[in-house]
């Protein structure tokens, strides 16, 4: 069976159902915690007997990883705020599907809340793009000056419309590529085969650099890369340590080509059955999620790096020339994938001298 048939069945929601609602949400809550995921976590004490909404929430990385963290915190804080009135069943590790299928659930409302990687989103707001362009950051502090501000609100405001809602930025470092031979530049990357999001940007960019993109999803890096089906893939410290992609890709170089950003979204049918006062909440409650998951990131990611060093991987550090390189090779992506949003790329280079 499709996994999203399957998910459907899984997904117990209760909608405001008056007197139905005590023996359907005991059924529910049983049958969700019998997946292995779905965990409000650490386990929040409801303070009312019975939620009103049982929500699913997708997260495809590990429990421990920062962004599922701040899942879980935002299911703690909603459960808390709202008095027990509203519950979040987080399933980490894609047990409910990787991004591609899980947009498209989110989109029918067969899933509430989910976490991706901006990248992924292109596909419903090409204007997205815009905040992915390699080297267009100087520094995290950069990025987040233009996500806080003006750039970072058109981008989500375009979201309107695609069924997908945006409530919060979390943070997700640089990306770098690793590969089972060292590379220092374009030219020994060349021919390469590298594994990379199903996304038409970063297919492109790899192209650029004269290798050839395979495009797959974040599950199956590991037996890729063991199996030689890619050289190499692209991603930040955290997720190479957290996968355990420097087990089978020990070369890991520090050429930072993109920050992506990630979006914590709620489903709008799910938001459009809510009252104003509790879609305030939700969005009050991803907000502070997402500040506890900025925060967990930068210790985290130092962390992993520290890891993936002491299990043996070799960290290439290039010098701003060798930098220069890989972002030349790749500057011609500005005008194909943004050539309608000039402007508001020259905005995002303008915050940079602040
Ligand atoms: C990051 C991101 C994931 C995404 C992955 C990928 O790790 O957090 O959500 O799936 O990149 O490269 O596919």
């Amino acid at each position: 069976m499709r996994r999203w048939i399957r998910n459907l069945f899984r997904i117990a929601r209760i909608p405001v159902l008056g007197a139905a609602v005590p023996s359907l949400a005991g059924a529910a809550l049983f049958l969700c915690s019998c997946g292995g995921g779905g965990e409000t976590f650490p386990a929040a004490a409801s303070s009312a007997a019975v939620p009103e909404y049982v929500f699913t929430y997708a997260e495809n990385q590990t429990p421990d990883y920062p962004t599922t963290r701040g899942a879980y915190r935002f299911a703690e804080l909603l459960e808390e705020k709202s008095g027990g009135r509203m519950k979040v069943l987080v399933y980490p590790s894609a047990e409910l599907g990787e991004e591609i299928s899980v947009a498209e659930q989110v989109q029918f409302g067969g899933i509430d809340f989910a976490r991706f990687s901006l990248s992924t989103l292109t596909r419903y707001n090409d204007m997205a793009n815009v905040l992915l362009m390699p080297y267009i950051y100087e520094d995290s502090d950069h990025m987040w000056r233009v996500l806080k501000g003006d750039p970072g609100k058109e981008v989500t405001d375009a979201f309107s419309g695609s069924g997908l809602v945006p409530l919060s930025w979390y943070d997700a470092g640089a990306r770098s590529f690793y590969t089972k031979t060292p590379i220092r530049s374009p030219e020994d990357i060349r021919g390469m085969l590298i594994r990379v999001q199903e996304v038409e940007l970063m297919e492109d960019m790899v192209r650029k650099l004269g290798a050839e993109p395979v495009p797959f999803s974040y599950a199956d890096v590991y037996s890729a890369l063991q199996t030689g089906k890619a050289d190499g893939a692209e991603n930040n410290f955290s997720s190479y340590e957290a996968m355990h992609h420097y087990e089978v890709a020990k070369y890991f170089v520090e050429d930072e080509h993109m920050r992506a950003p990630e979006l914590q979204i709620i489903s709008e049918v799910t938001m459009s059955k809510l009252s104003e006062a509790d879609q305030q909440l939700i969005r009050e409650c991803a907000e502070a999620s997402a500040e506890y998951e900025r925060m967990l990131w930068k210790e985290h990611e130092a962390e992993a790096r520290e890891k993936v060093i002491s299990m043996g991987s070799e960290i290439i550090t290039l010098t701003p020339e060798e930098k220069g390189a890989f972002r030349d090779a790749v500057a011609p992506l500005y005008e194909e994938y943004c050539g309608g949003y000039m402007d508001l790329i020259r905005r995002i280079q303008e915050e940079r001298k602040q």
